[in-house]
């Protein structure tokens, strides 16, 4: 009796253990609560999997991807007699750790895709999915449902917290701000994606009704009645005979996320099984929240007597140490608040050792937070002025939100008695003029330059024409111009201009930029507008193509006004002669004509005259050729990026020989 009990047991444990076998190999339908080595995955990019049973797609190192599918393929053979059916059903827990409290990036993606390799995908917005080149072509066959951290003008995002469908690229078919609907409350309510919190989402399709339906919800809901997004689509239309299916996730340049998915489970031809939400794994202890043992509890409470008794005294060093000012019109901006004492630890008490440099506008020291491994560039601006400084802060805190992989991207301020501390991304190499200028530094080459031009250029062209507001940077030059760790541009102290304007009163105005960027309307009247950003960004081009500044006083006469010497040269038929000369001839003629041609077209002093910042970007990707012009187009301010414009100057100006002795050019110096 027994024995045959023991028997049966093993009997029954064996057909157990071989359903489980198929079930597993089932290539339709699996279910993980927590991953495994041996989970028939196919990883690639930092994706890995935890002892623990967690799958992390990226952790917070920058511009990175990372991928996992599911190693067998979905098959939907259109030739075989009965026609495949595409519905499928799967549901998902993920989470995202932000590197900073509210400063992540970029996001993950479900996919389905007929292919695993995105080794060619890019990272920042492209979500690890698509590059520049493939992105929105129909011949990708690619599903996605993306949720992003991150608003990307470029393709149409509508805001930095969101859920999309995308078929093919990145501009999304449908896409929605993450809410879901909280049946108790009988309301919708918003989800932050970069909250840290675990999330489940169940993505749906039923190839009868034709409707994908994707429905999100904090991990402690059930399925809400309603989805967040629902769109109408023919999936045998995008969907090729053999599919993938699987996540991706990709970090910023800027701002990055730890990625993570805790379970999944999906089904083709039928609802996906539940998730066993006990089960799922852990997420890794985020710093600072690491649990103390409870014997050293009463330590504590004894620690935290004495502590109080001398903190009485301390309290007065503390704030002549640490002390803020804090304003009641300042607690909007809480998570952009840097503590003064936590950048005083980062910076080591603002050693001179930390220093990275010290400019128009103040000191800047290197830092490290204590919180992480994330290294800072802290800029200390004094400044007396109370008036006019909530205004400031306000569209300080504003720019925090600017992104772009072009900018030196602003993580936060602090404010003390007459100084405001401005947080940013470290940038490893330093400003480009001390490339550009001092010895010592590896010169640049002229790819290399090439390349930072166009990043500026881009840069610029974000700030004035691709975010919510358009924001002037009044300070374009080298020196503003930071190069990271692969030596690309990025733009830094955009705005900080302004600073000067409200630290000024009222009667007097009080100019800012620096001589030789100034457009001559803007010594004129003391209004900035996006054309003497673009004239800035002229004087710029020059200064880099010709390794010089656009001024400078110790040379030969005709040599002081680098426009001038440029035109000169022009006119003598050696326009190449004004070029850096450390670059020895080694750059393609047309690319350096271009530039010197379209940093004079930038420099006119006719503030119409000069081309946007979409088309000078335009010119340096080659995708429009530089019309035409002579110099004495430039000395007389008429040379123009406008086809008919310049044609109407043509035909006015037919022999165009007139040249003035009185340069436009020269006015306003
Ligand atoms: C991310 O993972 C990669 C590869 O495992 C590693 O080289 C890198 O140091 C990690 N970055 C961080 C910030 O942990
Ligand atoms: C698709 O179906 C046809 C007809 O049933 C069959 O001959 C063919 O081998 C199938 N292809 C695949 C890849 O299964
Ligand atoms: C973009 O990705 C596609 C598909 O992986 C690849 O064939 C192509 O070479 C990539 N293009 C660029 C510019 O990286
Ligand atoms: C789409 O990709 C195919 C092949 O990869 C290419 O031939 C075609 O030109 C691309 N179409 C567009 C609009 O880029
Ligand atoms: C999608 O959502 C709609 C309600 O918006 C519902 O009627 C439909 O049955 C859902 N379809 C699937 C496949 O879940
Ligand atoms: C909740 O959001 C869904 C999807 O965005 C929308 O269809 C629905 O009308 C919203 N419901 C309420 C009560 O706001
Ligand atoms: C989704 O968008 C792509 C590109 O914008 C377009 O080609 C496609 O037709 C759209 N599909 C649906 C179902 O709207």
């Amino acid at each position: 009796m027994a024995v045959d009990c023991r028997s049966l047991c093993l009997l029954a444990a064996f057909y157990a253990a071989v359903i489980s076998m198929v079930l597993s190999q089932d290539q339709n339908e699996f279910i993980f609560n927590g991953f495994s080595e041996s989970s028939n995955l196919h990883l690639d990019g930092l994706a890995k999997i935890h002892p623990a049973g967690l799958l992390q797609l990226t952790n917070t190192s920058r511009t990175e991807k990372g991928h996992t599918f599911y190693r067998f393929p979905l098959k939907f053979n259109r030739s075989s007699n009965s026609a495949p059916s595409y519905s499928f059903s799967t549901c998902f827990v993920f989470a995202m750790v932000p590197q900073l409290p509210d400063h992540g990036g970029h996001g993950i993606a479900f996919v389905i895709s007929p292919s695993m390799d995105f080794s060619q995908a890019l990272g920042n917005d492209y979500l690890g999915l698509f590059n520049n080149s493939n992105n929105g072509n129909s011949t990708n066959h690619v599903l996605a449902v993306e949720f992003d951290t991150i608003r990307s003008p470029v393709f149409d995002d509508v805001d930095d917290n969101h859920v999309g469908i995308d078929v093919n690229g990145l501009k999304s078919n449908v896409s929605a701000p993450a809410t879901y609907f909280a049946k108790e409350e009988g309301r919708n309510k918003t989800l932050k994606l970069i909250s840290g919190d675990t999330m489940q989402v169940w993505i749906d399709y039923d190839e009868e009704e034709g409707l994908l339906n994707v429905t999100l919800a904090p991990i402690t809901s059930l399925k809400p009645d309603w989805p967040l997004l629902s769109i109408s689509i023919d999936l045998s239309e995008i969907f090729l005979d053999e599919m993938y299916v699987g996540f991706s996730a990709a970090t910023g340049s800027s701002a990055a996320s730890d990625h993570y998915i805790l379970g999944w489970s999906f089904s083709k031809n039928g609802k996906a099984q539940s998730l066993e939400i006990s089960e799922l794994p852990q997420l890794p202890k985020h710093d600072g929240e690491s649990k103390r043992p409870e014997g050293l509890v009463v330590i504590l409470l004894v620690a935290v007597v004495v502590l109080v008794t001398i903190s009485g005294a301390a309290y007065l060093f503390w704030r002549r140490k640490y002390g803020e000012v804090h304003e009641e019109w300042e607690r909007e901006y809480g998570p952009q608040r840097f503590s003064y004492k936590i950048l005083y630890q980062a910076t080591r008490g603002f050693k001179e050792k930390q220093l990275l440099g010290s400019g128009g506008f103040g000191k800047v020291y290197r830092g490290t937070l204590p919180s992480s491994t994330a290294q800072i560039a802290v800029k200390r601006i004094s400044h007396d002025s109370k008036q006019g400084m909530n205004q400031f802060v306000a569209e300080i805190v504003s720019m925090g939100r600017l992104r772009h992989r072009n900018l030196v991207q602003l993580l936060g301020y602090c404010r003390r008695k007459g100084e405001l501390i401005l947080v940013y991304d470290y940038m490893p190499n330093g400003s480009l003029d001390t490339f550009l200028f001092s010895n010592g530094r590896p010169l640049l080459t002229w790819s290399q330059r090439y390349r930072i031009l166009r990043d500026v250029a881009s840069a610029l062209l974000y700030l004035h024409e691709e975010w919510e507001q358009v924001v002037l940077h009044r300070d374009v030059k080298a020196s503003n111009v930071l190069l990271d760790s692969n030596l690309n541009g990025r733009l830094g102290d955009f705005g900080l201009a302004r600073l000067h304007d409200h630290g000024a009163k009222p009667e007097t105005t009080n100019l800012v930029g620096t001589i030789g960027y100034l457009a001559p309307e803007l010594t004129r009247t003391g209004v900035a507008s996006t054309s003497t950003d673009v004239f800035a960004f002229g004087a710029f081009l020059l200064e880099v193509a010709c390794g010089r500044r656009p001024m400078e006083q110790w040379r030969q006469p005709e040599e002081v006004f680098l426009v001038e010497w440029i035109t000169k040269c022009w006119k003598r038929g050696a326009i190449f002669y004004a070029c850096d000369p450390r670059l020895e001839g080694n750059f393609p003629v047309e690319e350096m004509e271009l530039v010197l041609k379209l940093g004079l077209l930038c420099s006119q002093s006719q503030p119409l005259a000069r081309p946007s910042m979409r088309q000078v970007l335009q010119y340096l990707n080659g995708n429009t050729s530089l019309l035409d012009f002579s110099p004495e187009n430039i000395e007389n301010g008429m040379a123009t990026s406008n086809n008919e414009a310049f044609s109407d100057f043509l035909t006015s100006f037919p022999s165009n020989s007139h040249s003035s002795t009185d340069s436009i050019l020269n006015k306003g110096r």
